[in-house]
Formats: C-alpha cells, sequence, structure tokens
C-alpha cells in the first residue's frame, strides 16, 4: 500500500493550478446516463473516484467512454441492465448518483444502497422520499435500492435538509420527468450549479439552480454537449492551508476565489494575508497566524471538506481555536493522528477545542479519509522531521497528482509504494 513521505518542515513557494472539481465531475458524469449523443467534460480531475464512475457507467452501458488527459468523451445514454452491482458502490458512496438518471432514462434502477462510512452514517432517506414523491415505487431489497416508473413526473419536493446529491439526483431525474418540479430548501454549492448548468446545455430546462428554490420542467430528451467543469474549492482551500500553516507565499491559478468567500475570510481573520484575482489567489508569507473559531456548514459557510485541514493550521495558529463540525457526525478521525505529531486538542461530542501554537513533530500517521489525509499532509509539511501518512489510497481518490503538485511548490514530500 502506498504511503506519503515528507520531509518538513517546508516553506512553500511559486505556484500551483486548480484542478477540476471532484464532487462537480462526479454528478455530470452520471448524468451522461440521461443523454443521446456524443458528450464531452473538459478539466476532469484524474483521480479515483473519478475512474470508479467510469466503470460503473461502463457498467451501466454508457459506450465509447475515454478519458485523455482531462478530457473526457463519451456516447451518452444508459443501456442494457440498469443495476449498479456492490462492488463498485461500496468503493464510491457518489455511485447513488446514477439513481435518479436510471429511472428517468429506463424507468428502472437497482444500485447497491451505500454503507456506512468513515464520516458519518449518510443515509440516502431524502434522495428515496423525493423519487416516490414523483411516482417511482422504491424498495430495499436484499442491500439494492430497486426503483421503478413508467415516466417519473413532476412534483413539489421539499427537503428537510439541505442534501448536496440529493439536490442533484433528483435535479437530474426531473429533467426528463413528465410536468414541472419544484424543489424547495436545496443545497446551493457550485457544485449543483455546475450540473445544471451542463444539463440546460444539453436542452434541459432548469431554473434556480444556486437558490433553494430550484424548478425543473421536464423535456423528452437531452442530447450530449462540451461543458468544462469548475475548480475544485476544496482542492484549492487545502492548498491556501498549506500554505498558511507554513508561512508561505503561493500563487493558485485557474481557481475560482468567489467559492470560497467564507473560507477567505476565515484565513484572513486568522492573520492570512490574501490577494484575489479574477481566478487566481495569491497568500502572502508574512503576518502572524492567530486562532479562530470555525462551525462547518453547508455552503455558502465553511465547508465540511475543510474542516480537517483547517484544524492542522489552527494546531500551528496563536490561541485557542474552537471547531464545531455540524455535517457529519464522525468527522474528527484526523484528531487522534494530530495528537500524535504534539496538537493539543480536546474532543467535546462535535467539538475539537485546538490550543495553539504547538510545535508539530513528524510523525508515522494513518489517513482515515480523503480529508483527514488531507489534513495529515498539511501538518507534515507544517512539523519538524519526517512524517509518513499511510493508506494513501484515500487522498488518491480526490486530489490530483497531489505529490506532484506540492513538488512543484518546492515541499520536500514523495510517494512510497
Ligand atoms: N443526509 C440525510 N439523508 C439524506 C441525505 C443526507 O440524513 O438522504 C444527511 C447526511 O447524513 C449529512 C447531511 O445530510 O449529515 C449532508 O449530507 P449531503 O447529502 O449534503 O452529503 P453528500 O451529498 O453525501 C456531498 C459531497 C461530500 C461533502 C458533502 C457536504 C459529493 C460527491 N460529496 O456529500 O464530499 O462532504 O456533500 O458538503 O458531492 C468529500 O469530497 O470528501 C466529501 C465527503
Amino acid at each position: 500500500m502506498d504511503r506519503i513521505r515528507i520531509q518538513g518542515p517546508c516553506r512553500l513557494q511559486g505556484t500551483v493550478r486548480a484542478s477540476g472539481a471532484k464532487n462537480a465531475v462526479l454528478p455530470e458524469l452520471a448524468a451522461t446516463l440521461l443523454l443521446e449523443g456524443p458528450v464531452t467534460l473538459r478539466n476532469v480531475p484524474v483521480v479515483r473516484d473519478v475512474q470508479t464512475m467510469i466503470k460503473v457507467l461502463r457498467h451501466l452501458g454508457v459506450r465509447s467512454l475515454k478519458l485523455e488527459g482531462n478530457s473526457l468523451s463519451a456516447e451518452g445514454g444508459a443501456a442494457g441492465d440498469p443495476e449498479a452491482p456492490y462492488d463498485l458502490v461500496r468503493t464510491m458512496r457518489a455511485s447513488i448518483l446514477v439513481l435518479g438518471p436510471l429511472l428517468a432514462r429506463l424507468g428502472r434502477a437497482k444500485v447497491s444502497l451505500p454503507g456506512g462510512c468513515a464520516i458519518g452514517a449518510r443515509p440516502i432517506d431524502y434522495h428515496i422520499e423525493a423519487l416516490r414523491r414523483m411516482g417511482a415505487d422504491v424498495s430495499i431489497e436484499h442491500g439494492y435500492v430497486v426503483a421503478s416508473c413508467a415516466r417519473l413526473k413532476g412534483a413539489e419536493i421539499v427537503f428537510d435538509d439541505r442534501t448536496v446529491t440529493g439536490t442533484e439526483n433528483v435535479m437530474m431525474a426531473a429533467t426528463l420527468a413528465e410536468g414541472r418540479t419544484v424543489l424547495k430548501n436545496c443545497a446551493l454549492e457550485p457544485e449543483v450549479v455546475d450540473l445544471a448548468r451542463f444539463l440546460n446545455a444539453c436542452g434541459a430546462r432548469i431554473d434556480g439552480a444556486g437558490t433553494g428554490r430550484i424548478v425543473v420542467e421536464g423535456v423528452p430528451r437531452l442530447r450530449g454537449t462540451a461543458h468544462t467543469v469548475i475548480p475544485d474549492r476544496i482542492e484549492t482551500g487545502t492548498f491556501l492551508m498549506a500554505a498558511a500553516a507554513t508561512r508561505s507565499g503561493i500563487t493558485i491559478e485557474r481557481c475560482d476565489p468567489s467559492h470560497l468567500d467564507s473560507v477567505l475570510d476565515k484565513l484572513q481573520e486568522c492573520g492570512v494575508v490574501l490577494r484575489r484575482g479574477p481566478d487566481s489567489i495569491t497568500v502572502e508569507p508574512d503576518g502572524a497566524l492567530r486562532a479562530a473559531n470555525v462551525t462547518t456548514r453547508p455552503y455558502p459557510d465553511f465547508p465540511t471538506d475543510l474542516q480537517a485541514q483547517f484544524m492542522a493550521l489552527a494546531a500551528r495558529a496563536e490561541g485557542v481555536s474552537i471547531v464545531t463540525e455540524t455535517v457529519f457526525e464522525n468527522r474528527f478521525m484526523h484528531v487522534g493522528e494530530l495528537r500524535r505529531m504534539g496538537a493539543r486538542i480536546v474532543e467535546d461530542g462535535q467539538t475539537a477545542i485546538v490550543a495553539g501554537p504547538s510545535p508539530l513533530l513528524g510523525a508515522q500517521v494513518m489517513a482515515s479519509d480523503l480529508r483527514a489525509s488531507a489534513c495529515l499532509i498539511v501538518a507534515g509539511l507544517a512539523a519538524a522531521g519526517e512524517t509518513t501518512i499511510h493508506r494513501a489510497y484515500h487522498i488518491d481518490r480526490g486530489y490530483e497528482k497531489v505529490e506532484t503538485k506540492f513538488q512543484g511548490l518546492g515541499a520536500r514530500i514523495e510517494r512510497i509504494s
């Protein structure tokens, strides 16, 4: 199993380019099931979750799927057996995103029910309830979600809580439904907006993505198009945290600063000096790093997907930071590993109290999930001595060429196979 080894502390410098957003391209790939004709996605990040979704789609009959560099082409449309099997789904929860498109396109779907997850229970009851309201017959049989319908019918759906993939799944299903679907209390994430932009370019009629109320007028068919995926705001945020934690000056290019308002505000509160360009962010190496409190919430608030990386930075900041996780119930797996590196952190339920600054020391640590591994990279770059991160495969799920990108910024980081 691969490990990542870092010789710290590192001073980063130079420029790095943001990759395309994993959490935008995954639903967009699932949406190819809805389409007829050729489709091209550009700025696709070559990460493990994308490769897993490609396998799922091949299994579901999407033809001519080719990933060349960062450009993916395919012949849209689901065909044959509409079953996403356990062996594929268990490696990636986001496979559930094929449920809405399969049902809308073929009138049938059988998708393995994602199991528990390292960061929380993560049920899919909102997805299922919404599809039922659109007329689908949905049952859970032998660990699978089994759904069928003649043609989905437009409905009014109010999500109990904001759910990102729930909003995306139902929005996709509604594009080919009969009549108008009104979705309320929708997720506001930029990835939802990008998916709607892609689907509209394919002929869908979606209005209001990025607000709490999305209206979809069903159409009989969707065609393929060429679409460029938005930059990954979580990858960008990870570089920002790494620069701040190591007191480095770097520029992140081809990102979208407007997707990171809450993160940039928080870093400025910590004393980090930043400059925003239209599609770049520069971190200056000056200023003292101060503690700040963070509470994760759905977009546009501070993202849960950057909570772990922020905690590594908080360990290096002067003063006490209180970090509260409200999106997932078990997303503090990195705390014990940060403690092994010398961070002083006390956990109290969904809150972690970080007393800084701690002189972090390199150690052997274990990655438990994608964002926890990003946190350990940030901590390893800031720590004195050698850090080895075990189970590095977690990072490969969502960060493209992570060690190459950090090497380009001057970090002493390598992969050991
Ligand atoms: N929830 C339910 N029932 C549902 C759906 C969600 O109770 O039917 C709960 C969840 O358990 C959670 C909360 O609602 O407590 C929010 O979950 P959400 O559905 O928004 O999360 P998700 O769609 O499964 C996406 C991202 C995650 C990211 C979250 C929150 C994708 C593919 N995944 O997950 O990304 O953390 O939104 O922003 O878009 C990651 O990239 O590392 C990652 C975990």
